[in-house]
């Protein structure tokens, strides 16, 4: 069997001397970066932060060998985007882009592109780009942990496992649907909702947040599930429920034990959960299964969270695809 072999297409040189990244996008981009950043760090050993764009245009530049930046934007038109990225090019910074369209602004910017390649997205809410996205930035976290032999190859070997096994991941993922759909229309009824995770689900409960008042206009946040104490704790009632990724691993017990504070505190209690369910008895008012792993989990999360937004919004009767106020492409400041 021949060794398994990652390949974005890029030029290595453009990374080869990279010590450290830095992401930069904004919305639901800027969630796939956060996903990109715990792959970057966790397989290629590489430090990275993922930022916003329009935020980055607000900091000095700094004298910073070594560091790269990797525009992240499905329409390669995003005016903050290309503005943080025009500010750091002038600095001489490198620059790669990872855009849904060939030919956009950010490609005739960037110093090479990796195209996510998943045809044109028509809906304002991203939803296929941000599996896209992510999809490539473990496919580049992957080639960068071959290059500089940060992973073993037999890791090496079931991640690409993994990847092969992801069109068949989402379909099950799917064929949730229906049970998504009850958890759904019982979310739709809260004025304020949180989802909830831990690690790499941190960036996944930012994307739910967003994808479910994008498209219902009910208020929805994101939180890391260990900043509840910190603060959101005080939001919680009866009237708003909870909804957690609970991982099948590490992370696992840490997440079940802040669904129990919740749970104390009368709020209901949802999972989106991988691996056993028995331990969530007692606590949950519902969960849905999805597939685990170390790539395909993140995307199966993820796309059970648009599938949620996607059933209450249809529910509530809104615009699924119209949201109100909102642009596609926001090219302006
Ligand atoms: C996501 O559903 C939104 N439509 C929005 O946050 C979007 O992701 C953001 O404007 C960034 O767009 P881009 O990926 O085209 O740069």
């Amino acid at each position: 069997v021949d060794p398994v072999q990652f390949e974005t297409g890029i030029d290595a040189a453009l990374l080869a001397g990279a010590t450290r990244l830095r992401l930069v996008a904004c919305g639901t981009s800027y969630h796939a970066a956060l996903m990109g950043r715990h792959f970057l760090e966790h397989w290629a050993r590489i430090p990275t932060e993922a930022v916003i764009a329009s935020e980055l245009r607000e900091r000095p530049l700094l004298d910073e060998p070594g560091l790269t930046y990797i525009g992240v934007s499905q329409s390669g038109e995003t005016l903050d985007t290309l503005e943080a990225l025009r500010h750091v090019h002038k600095q001489g910074f490198p620059i790669l882009a990872v855009t849904n369209v060939q030919g956009s602004s950010l490609t005739r910017l960037a110093d090479e592109t990796i195209l996510t390649r998943v045809g044109p997205e028509v809906g304002v809410a991203a939803t296929k780009t941000l599996l896209g996205q992510v999809t490539t930035l473990a496919i580049l976290a992957l080639e960068l942990a071959q290059a500089r032999k940060t992973l073993d190859e037999p890791t090496l070997e079931r991640l690409a496992h993994e990847l092969r096994r992801l069109p068949r991941v989402l379909e099950e993922t799917l064929g949730r649907e229906q049970e998504l759909g009850v958890m759904a229309r019982q979310l739709a009824q809260a004025e304020d909702l949180f989802f909830l995770g831990r690690g790499v689900h941190v960036a996944t409960a930012y994307e739910a947040a967003l994808k479910f008042k994008e498209i219902t206009y009910n208020h929805a946040e994101g939180f890391g599930s260990a900043e509840l104490k910190h603060g959101p704790f005080a939001l919680l009632s009866p009237e708003t429920p909870c909804v957690f990724f609970v991982p099948a691993g590490e992370g696992r017990q840490k997440v079940l034990g802040n669904m129990v504070e919740v749970a104390a505190r009368n709020a209901k209690v949802y999972a989106i959960v991988q691996g056993e369910t028995a331990d969530l008895e007692g606590i949950v008012d519902g969960y849905v299964k999805v597939a685990g792993g170390d790539v395909v989990g993140p995307l199966a999360m993820s796309l059970a969270g648009q599938l949620l937004a996607y059933h209450a919004a249809v529910g509530l009767d809104r615009s699924v695809d119209m949201p109100r106020n909102l642009a596609k492409s926001v090219t302006v400041e």
